[in-house]
């Protein structure tokens, strides 16, 4: 008898969607993994070359593609499906196509039984994380996107390196929409506990050429780099992907920035954005809020404006 085996199903195995589950395999985040695509004959291939890792991963994991009735006893859907990116297309001008994806897809995981927590990968990631939401019937703490998580790692990285520290030591992320118009927050990023904005004034000479708008640019516009050189984004997004994945199967508590409801937080209500919130085995626990300067108030506001208007877009 299986007792207690975590199943993950990832629905959509391009690019980002195998290497989720290639991150799952070797770092043996569940018992079950099902892979489900359109293409059949390409979830087929990725479960295949999955299963021929786990002889030397170590991982007892069972592998393999299927259908959405497996859906049923799933603990966590992952949404990575997408059409074909085309060159210059920024994440908001994937949104109709996005919401027809899910038009199709959400209702076939709804109609298995399922009663578990989807995490969206598919962009643009807040105002989808929203439609599963609403497609789903599911609570809104159990529909999570992954936000400003990617580029928040993204951040931690750049300032670890900048100041030459391990990125555990960098507590920093970005919020509002994942996408052109998010913020930096940096009023709340610390570097081995003490405030960013602190450690640029008292290092005037060794930081001269760190400028906060050039960092906020790059780390909006890398992934678009990213994507013109090698087609995708892949390695930061499974490991994003994966942390949700564990907090929630491990019930760690642990604060991530995703995409979540705002019911009240940060004056905003009826809409996902990229937010801290804690991550248990019922999803969102709470939202972290911070106390955000006048500025980065304003900036954030006009973030979730424009996730608002998209939604509106999709008469949301
Ligand atoms: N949220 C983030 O931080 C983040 C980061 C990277 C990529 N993304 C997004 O992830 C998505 C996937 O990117 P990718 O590079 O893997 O794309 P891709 O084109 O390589 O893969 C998409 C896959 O979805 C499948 N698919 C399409 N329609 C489907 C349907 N109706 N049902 C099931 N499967 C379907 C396709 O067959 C394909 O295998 C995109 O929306 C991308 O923008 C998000």
């Amino acid at each position: 008898m299986a007792i207690g085996r975590s199943k993950v199903v990832i629905v959509g195995t391009g690019s980002v969607g195998a290497a989720v589950a290639f991150d799952m395999v070797m770092n043996y985040i569940c018992d079950d993994l099902t892979l489900i695509d359109i293409n059949k004959e390409k979830s087929w291939a990725e479960a295949t070359d999955l299963q021929h890792s786990l002889g030397y991963s170590g991982s007892r994991m069972r592998v393999k593609a299927g259908e959405y009735e497996e859906c049923k006893d799933a603990d966590i859907v992952i949404i990575a499906a997408a059409l074909p990116y085309i060159t210059g297309q920024t994440r908001l001008d994937m949104l109709e196509k996005a919401a027809g994806i899910m038009n199709n897809i959400v209702p076939n995981i709804m109609k298995s039984g399922f009663f578990g927590m989807i995490v969206v990968i598919t962009n643009p990631v807040d105002v989808m994380s929203y439609y599963v939401h609403k497609l789903s019937g599911l609570p809104s703490n159990k529909v999570i996107g992954t936000g400003t998580a990617l580029d928040s790692a993204r951040l931690k990285y750049h300032l670890a390196d900048v100041m030459s520290v391990d990125p555990q030591s960098v507590h920093a992320l970005c919020m509002g929409e994942h996408g052109d118009s998010q913020i930096i927050p940096w009023s709340q990023i610390t570097v081995g506990g003490k405030k960013f904005l602190d450690i640029i004034n008292d290092n005037k000479i060794r930081l001269k050429c760190f400028d906060l708008n050039s960092v906020t640019e790059d780390i909006k516009k890398i992934a678009y780099r990213i994507v013109n050189a090698k087609g995708a984004t892949t390695f930061g997004i499974a490991a994003t992907t994966v942390q949700i994945v564990k907090a929630i199967l491990r019930d760690e508590n642990k604060v991530i920035p995703v995409s979540a409801m705002l019911n009240g937080e940060y004056g905003e209500s009826g809409t996902y954005a990229g937010v801290p919130a804690v991550l248990d085995n019922q999803g969102v626990k709470e939202l972290v809020e911070y106390h955000l300067s006048e500025s980065e108030k304003v900036e954030l506001k006009k973030s979730i404006g424009i996730i608002k208007d998209y939604k509106k877009r999709l008469k949301l």
